[in-house]
């Protein structure tokens, strides 16, 4: 069942680059194929405003197309916000607002229920889903599906990447939609078409990832910073650590350190820091070199064009467009809090407290 792996978590690490193609399938060509959209009655150029609702690791990826959104359509607001959270919020809701629900199991309670929401106040209501025929995707106007297949650890992993996929893929179709284009269109979709292969090249990393975890042994904190698309992976990068090996993680927008958190920073303390996306790499690499001035024991993570002389510690994603490298960033991530979870011995398939799916609110 393991498919000689140790563990679910492991396999399903493992599974993406096959994963990630599945989902892909059909979809992306000289532009992106999203036949399931004319299954919501809605008149696109009256579109008011997006919210995207998620929990735990789905609300991390619907961060993420909240900001690629904002991006890509400026004049339409968008938001990004924890199902929990929306019924009690007073959010404006109407027949021209687009609900966008994220989730692997698709019966997450409190994701239900910002959809019952939802579809009360005639809300238009998409929903990108795992599990076939779960009752997120039987109640919404539409699904899409990511062919993540079974995804049985409770750690998210191969689920996630295969939302940020498609949402990607979304977020083409709805800028198209709505008369705008994402920067630099056609490497992007030359790039999504290479994303399988950029993820078989980030497991090759793996032993170089290991041996960064072992940073972890005597550790009870770690951190995690980055900036604009990067901080949303490095808040999944936290959530994913504490989860499977119970190391108290907590994620940073890099620029924010200095107004508190680098009072944490100390000798030795664990720093991983993300700085994929140009526009902002050299301003984290300054935040990086204040917490190295403190003594921090930094692990940097970024692309083939960044002088990386002052760190000891790089892994390096390939040359990807910058909405993507998020998924290659996850892949390091991932195997990181695996082998630091392995490495404290946790048991990562079924990390204390945490079920699969939650269906309470
Ligand atoms: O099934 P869902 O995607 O709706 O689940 C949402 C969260 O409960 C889930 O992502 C949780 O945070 C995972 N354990 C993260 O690894």
């Amino acid at each position: 069942q393991k498919g000689g792996y140790d563990t679910f978590m492991e396999k399903e690490i493992h599974e993406q680059p096959y994963v990630l193609s599945e989902t892909l399938r059909g979809r992306v060509d000289n532009d992106v194929r999203m036949d399931e959209l004319k299954e919501i009655n809605i008149n696109w150029e009256k579109l008011e405003r997006v919210y995207f609702l998620a929990c735990g690791t789905a609300l991390n990826a619907a961060s993420f197309a909240q900001d690629l959104f904002r991006q890509w359509v400026p004049a339409c607001p968008s938001f990004a916000l924890a199902a929990s959270e929306f019924r009690y919020g007073n959010y404006y809701l109407n027949s021209d607002t687009l609900c966008i629900f994220v989730s692997q199991s698709g019966e997450t309670a409190d994701t239900l229920a910002a959809l019952q929401l939802a579809k009360e106040k005639q809300a238009k209501t998409l929903s990108i889903v795992n599990v076939l025929g779960s009752s997120l995707a039987r109640k919404s106007d539409c699904t899409l599906y990511t062919c993540a297949g079974p995804e049985i650890a409770v750690a998210s992993t191969k689920a996630y990447t295969t939302q940020l996929v498609l949402l990607v893929c979304l977020m083409i179709a709805l800028s198209e939609k709505l008369g705008c284009q994402p920067k630099d269109v056609s490497k992007l979709m030359a790039d999504l078409k290479r994303i399988p292969e950029i993820t078989k090249d980030m497991l090759a990393q793996q032993e170089i990832v290991k041996d960064y975890a072992q940073c972890l042994k005597d550790q009870k904190d770690a951190y995690f910073i980055g900036r604009r698309l990067d901080y949303f992976s490095v808040v999944e990068g936290a959530l994913k650590l504490k989860e499977v090996s119970y190391v108290h993680a907590d994620a940073y927008i890099a620029g924010e350190l200095k107004h508190g958190p680098i009072a944490l920073i100390d000798k030795g303390t664990v720093v991983i820091a993300l700085a994929t996306q140009e526009e902002v790499a050299s301003k984290t690499i300054s935040n990086i070199e204040e917490t190295i001035a403190r003594g921090a024991n930094v692990i940097l993570i970024t692309t083939q064009y960044q002088d990386t002389h002052a760190f000891q510690k790089v892994l390096r994603i390939p040359d990807v467009h910058p909405a993507l490298a998020a998924i290659p960033a996850a892949i390091l991530l991932q195997l990181f809090a695996y082998y630091g979870a392995v490495l404290k011995g946790c048991d990562v398939d079924k990390p204390r407290n945490l079920a699969k799916s939650v269906t309470v609110e």
